[in-house]
């Protein structure tokens, strides 16, 4: 992605200089990067779609040290992006010109964990999969779950306010976070970290950081309530012959398998495919190919009980014709194969060169109709074909988190192309508009949907998040030139 036509270098922003460097190397000693080729990595987004050409990323270790930087940077008018795992899938998380990266990845610590409340403190750098285990041994599991759990951040799914493939169960962070510790451009340190569950004293600040995608200050810690961990996990994978159907055991779902269903994830016949070729092996279910599937997790605390449960739903939902063919795991590893054949269409929609990506919530009984759409005006346009490498499109794909209205669409192609991205926008953002969906359902707006905004939220509602954004940031140096 070029940025050129896009957006300019704000030229109020200083210019990096040996100074600078001199004064970062006084408080973080080696703690830095200055090298083009080992920069590379956090210049360049996940889907290798965006590139920024900063100079430097900083690795602090401390939130003194975060707060020493800010100031500095506020001070001189240097521009910095906060950065933790790197997996956002907006272009949020990499400079667009030579802004400083700020990495979160030294500051890693778990810091406490009290196993009669469940809240587990830790910094913003810990890797989201290091939190999940550390909080398993202790019987509890960590309230969010998703493919890039090996490598994202606690503190970048708050400040992103990820979803993920258990929204369902456990609800959003805005629910389960209690309390961040967050460092103000200015390099004033926001401390709630100690906040109880229940706490009404004034306004919950800590809610405009989740969520707020670099922008308003830089996460340093978070306190987060945490459940019990299931003892008893259990996957479906089902064969479904159409949408509405898909729908209805969604409903069914809900009623038979209540408190026990963790996630509630579709995938539609053409993601199957492409995660097939990714994985090199054959489907789960062999019977037949089905234009829909999903993948129902039920948890709990008995698994006989669930497994029961389980079956009679099945059983039920394939006697009356719901469902065509369907597989539950045995074990562990049929489990974890079951879960890949989901959590591996990221990649595998983006293997044959790159990905559009649209994060979309729609009322659920339209929410497939913007596949289907996508898929219409790019066959009209004559740019898509499977098997045809001469065609830039691959496929449009669907899939996503049903039970909580989000679709993901994703348009795989050869290359990213302008004239690709013509066809498919601002079009898409105009269909999720035309029935009152979100074009941000959770992946966060970050670059790709600086210029849409207006589809989804009202201009007074923009005002406002430009007041704040002005009130915490008034020198605009925080994560610039992208949603606000
Ligand atoms: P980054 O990508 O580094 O940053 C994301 C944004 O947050 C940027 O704007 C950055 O400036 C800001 N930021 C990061 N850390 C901080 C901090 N400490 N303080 C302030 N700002 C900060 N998302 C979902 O919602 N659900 C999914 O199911 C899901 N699955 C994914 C699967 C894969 C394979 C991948 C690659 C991504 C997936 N995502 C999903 C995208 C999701 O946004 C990220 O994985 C995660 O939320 C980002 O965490 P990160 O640490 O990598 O943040
Ligand atoms: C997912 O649900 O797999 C993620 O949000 C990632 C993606 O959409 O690529
Ligand atoms: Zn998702």
């Amino acid at each position: 992605e070029t940025y050129a036509d896009k957006v300019q270098r704000d030229e109020r922003f200083k210019a990096l200089d040996a100074e600078d460097i001199q004064y970062f190397k006084s408080i973080l000693n080696d703690s830095i990067i200055e090298n083009e080729d080992d920069l590379l990595f956090y210049n360049e987004d996940w889907m290798r779609k965006y590139r920024g050409q900063s100079k430097l990323l900083l690795k602090p270790k401390t939130t003194e040290q975060v707060s020493q930087i800010l100031k500095y940077c506020n001070d001189k008018k240097l521009a910095v992006v906060p950065q933790g795992g790197n997996t956002g899938l907006v272009g949020g998380s990499i400079p667009v010109f030579d802004e400083i990266i700020l990495s979160l990845s030294s500051i890693n610590k778990i810091r406490s964990f009290d196993s009669v409340s469940g809240i587990l403190k830790c910094d913003a750098g810990v890797i989201l999969e290091t939190a999940d285990q550390y909080l398993a041994d202790q019987g509890y599991i960590f309230p969010l779950d998703l493919g890039a759990k090996g490598s994202c951040h606690v503190g970048g799914v708050v400040a992103t306010n990820a979803g993920g493939l258990r929204l369902l169960r456990y609800g959003s962070l805005h629910g389960s976070v209690l309390g961040l510790e967050a460092v103000l451009p200015d390099g004033t340190i926001y401390n709630s970290m100690d906040s109880l569950r229940k706490d009404n004293t004034g306004y919950d600040l800590k809610h405009l950081f989740i969520g707020s995608e670099g922008s308003i200050g830089v996460i340093t810690g978070v306190s987060i309530l945490c459940p019990a961990r299931p003892q008893a996990f259990n996957v479906a994978f089902l064969g479904v012959s159409s949408y509405e159907a898909v729908q209805q055991v969604f409903n069914d779902a809900r009623k038979e398998l209540s408190e026990i269903l963790s996630a509630f994830e579709f995938m539609d016949l053409n993601s199957q495919r492409l995660v097939g070729q990714y994985l090199k092996s054959d489907h789960p279910i062999e019977s037949a190919e089905y234009p829909f599937y999903v993948l129902i997790e039920t948890s709990g605390s008995n698994k006989d009980h669930d497994d029961e449960k389980l079956e009679t739903f099945l059983g039920t939902a394939m006697e009356n014709g719901l469902v065509e063919d369907g597989i539950i795991a045995q074990d562990e590893t049929q489990l974890k194969n079951l879960w890949n054949w989901r959590e591996n269409i990221p990649e595998a929609s983006q293997m044959n060169g790159g990905v559009y990506k649209y994060d979309v919530s729609i009322p659920l009984k339209d929410l497939y109709g913007l596949v289907e759409a996508a898929n219409e005006r790019l066959e009209a346009a004559g740019i898509v074909d499977f098997e045809d490498a001469s065609k830039p499109v691959v496929k449009a794909v669907g899939y996503g988190h049903i039970g909580d209205g989000n679709l993901h669409l994703n348009v795989a192609v050869r290359q990213y192309s302008k004239a690709v991205e013509k066809v498919l926008e601002p079009f898409v953002y105009e269909w999720v508009s035309s029935k009152k969906g979100s074009i941000s359902a959770e992946h966060g707006l970050g670059f790709q949907k600086k210029n849409y905004i207006s589809y989804s939220k009202s201009d007074i509602e923009i005002k406002l998040f430009k007041d704040i954004k002005k009130h915490y940031d008034p020198n605009g140096i925080l994560n610039p030139y992208k949603y606000i």
